[in-house]
């Protein structure tokens, strides 16, 4: 599987919608991984175009020193939460220049590109030129177009209206929009938007950071037909560059996570138009996983608005594994959901802190206690010992299944679900009780040995979302490579009798917030 998210604009500072979007395909790639898949994961940073190129300005910057400091943020972002990618897309890498320039030169020989006189409404905060179809009720174009100025140049097109009903029928025949709710709004735009073709470049007297277009030195590429291309230059689209892996194995089973703003038209239509133009076939063709919006109080997060959250304060304030947490426990993919801290204290200390938590004491303390850490499951087995060992094979059937389907949220659901049928088994069975009476000593042992090998299913689940969480507690339950079985072969008895654990100390210490 190729596992790539959208690249970030590094017209500014890192956001909370960029941590999720990074973080939820960091866990969907470890997933892969665990379940013994082969993957790779890219992720990146877009740096052209006139957003990047005026903000440098105004910082009084050049564009390449500012997009420097701003991805240098990123990095460290990534390197602080976790977000383990295989592949950096940075699009002024001078590698994904030329693979752009390369496919621009091929798309012109194949008829795809040619060039054109137009005037027309542009809007600089959108990057794109405006149509009848963009005014309002009042023939206005409204406040999200940001500044809107009158423009006749001559410029490259690419013939994407040759292309789209081949997308109505692709999209027809496949499922590649995920969750399947997006579809419509995608083929609702697609037949409203069948005549036009796309602007791709831009005069340099204009705007001139971007990509030279390789047969007409006066224009740049326009900064999407750029970006879009981030996915398959940086998987060694061309086969030119030996630094990046072979493109015929790396782009296999694709899925491109982004947000709901920019299926259309950007990845919704351009990008497979784009794709089909360069001859990619159906079966190659990407899906798209489109996630929600994170908003504040129902109200969409914008400077404007002052109401940006910094993942990096989050990290630093609540940790990292609180973040993760959070952002993949308190969504529904797809959906929007509102940020709320008091939620991500009160999820991390209810679920981790509490209920995981309260497990991981239970079993390892007490085994340390009342059997010297030594792990034993006698027999005959009780009922309640059965109906816990068929919870985590349900555990693990809804959390596969959940997590099949990109949704990660109801994969966490599934895993809590077994930490607390294992806090309510101890409470019935009570341990700390029957271990007052020596007989019962190798029935104490049973039930903690339940309780430990739940422990050592829920590292392993665990790992794709709080993989340092994941790595501690898979110390202390000590079994040699417990963290690197792969999934389909997870069953119970993963600890062999007379295994012994080592003294635990606790993972998910509460988030205490001071008054
Ligand atoms: O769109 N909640 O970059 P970007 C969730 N460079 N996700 C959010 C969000 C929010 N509040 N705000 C933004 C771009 N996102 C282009 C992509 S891909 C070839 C080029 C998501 O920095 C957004 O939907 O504006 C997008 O998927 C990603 O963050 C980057 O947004
Ligand atoms: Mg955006």
């Amino acid at each position: 599987m190729l596992l790539t998210t959208a690249i970030d604009y590094t017209n500014g500072k890192p956001h909370i919608g960029h941590a999720y979007e990074k973080i939820l395909t960091d866990v969907l790639a470890r997933y892969q991984r665990l379940s013994g898949n082969p993957v790779f994961f890219l992720t990146g940073v877009d740096q052209h175009g006139q957003k990047v190129e005026q903000t440098a300005a105004k910082e009084g910057e050049t564009p390449a020193a500012y997009v420097e400091r701003i991805t240098a943020g990123f990095l460290a972002l990534w390197e602080k939460t976790g977000v383990h990618y295989d592949g950096w897309a940075a699009t002024t890498d001078p590698r994904h220049k030329h693979c752009v320039q390369d496919i621009l030169t091929d798309l012109k020989d194949k008829g795809e590109l040619y060039k054109k006189a137009y005037s027309g409404f542009y809007s600089v905060r959108q990057e794109q030129f405006l149509t009848d179809r963009d005014r309002d009720e009042q023939g206005n174009f409204g406040p999200e177009w940001g500044e809107v100025v009158e423009i006749q140049e001559e410029n490259w097109y690419f013939r994407l209206s040759a292309h789209t009903s081949w997308l109505q029928e692709f999209l027809e025949k496949n499922d590649a929009i995920l969750p399947t709710f997006r579809k419509a709004e995608l083929t609702n735009a697609i037949a409203r938007n069948t005549s036009l073709d796309l602007c791709i470049s831009r005069p340099k007297a204009r705007m001139s950071w971007g990509i030279e277009i390789p047969f007409d030195p006066d224009y740049v590429t326009y900064v999407w037909f750029d970006a879009l291309i981030n996915y398959i230059s940086f998987v060694g689209y061309g086969g030119k560059e030996s630094t990046f892996p072979d493109f015929a194995t790396t782009w296999q089973n694709v899925v491109h996570v982004i947000g709901k703003d920019i299926m259309v038209p950007a990845h919704g239509i351009y990008w497979y138009c784009m794709l089909h133009a360069m001859g990619f076939t159906d079966a190659q063709m990407p899906r798209l996983l489109v996630h929600g919006w994170w908003n504040i109080r129902g109200e969409k997060m914008s400077k404007s608005l002052g109401n940006i959250v910094d993942p990096n304060e989050l990290a630093d304030r609540f940790g990292t594994d609180a973040l993760r947490y959070y952002l993949c426990r308190d969504i529904v993919i797809g959906r929007d959901s509102d940020f709320d801290v008091e939620r991500l204290v009160m999820l991390f200390n209810t679920e981790l802190a509490n209920e995981l938590g309260n497990l991981c004491n239970r079993a390892l303390n007490m085994s340390q206690r009342f059997t010297a850490g030594v792990l034993h499951c006698y027999q005959p087995l009780q009922e309640e010992d059965h109906t816990l060992q068929q919870s985590l094979t349900d555990s693990h059937k809804n959390y596969r299944d959940a997590m099949e389907n990109f949704d990660v949220a109801k994969a966490l659901e599934a895993l809590n679900r077994h930490v607390v049928n294992c806090n309510i088994y101890a409470e019935r069975m009570k341990p700390w009780e029957m271990n007052k009476n020596p007989d019962n000593k190798e029935r104490v042992a049973t039930v903690l040995y339940h309780l430990a090998e739940s422990v050592a299913h829920c590292a392993v689940m665990l790992s794709p979302v709080l993989p340092d969480a994941a790595a501690k507690l898979a110390a202390q339950i000590d079994l040699p490579g417990l963290l690197e079985n792969k999934l389909p072969d997870l069953t119970w008895g993963m600890l062999p009798n007379g295994h012994t654990i080592q003294k635990p100390s606790p993972v998910f210490p509460r988030i205490v917030i001071e008054a």
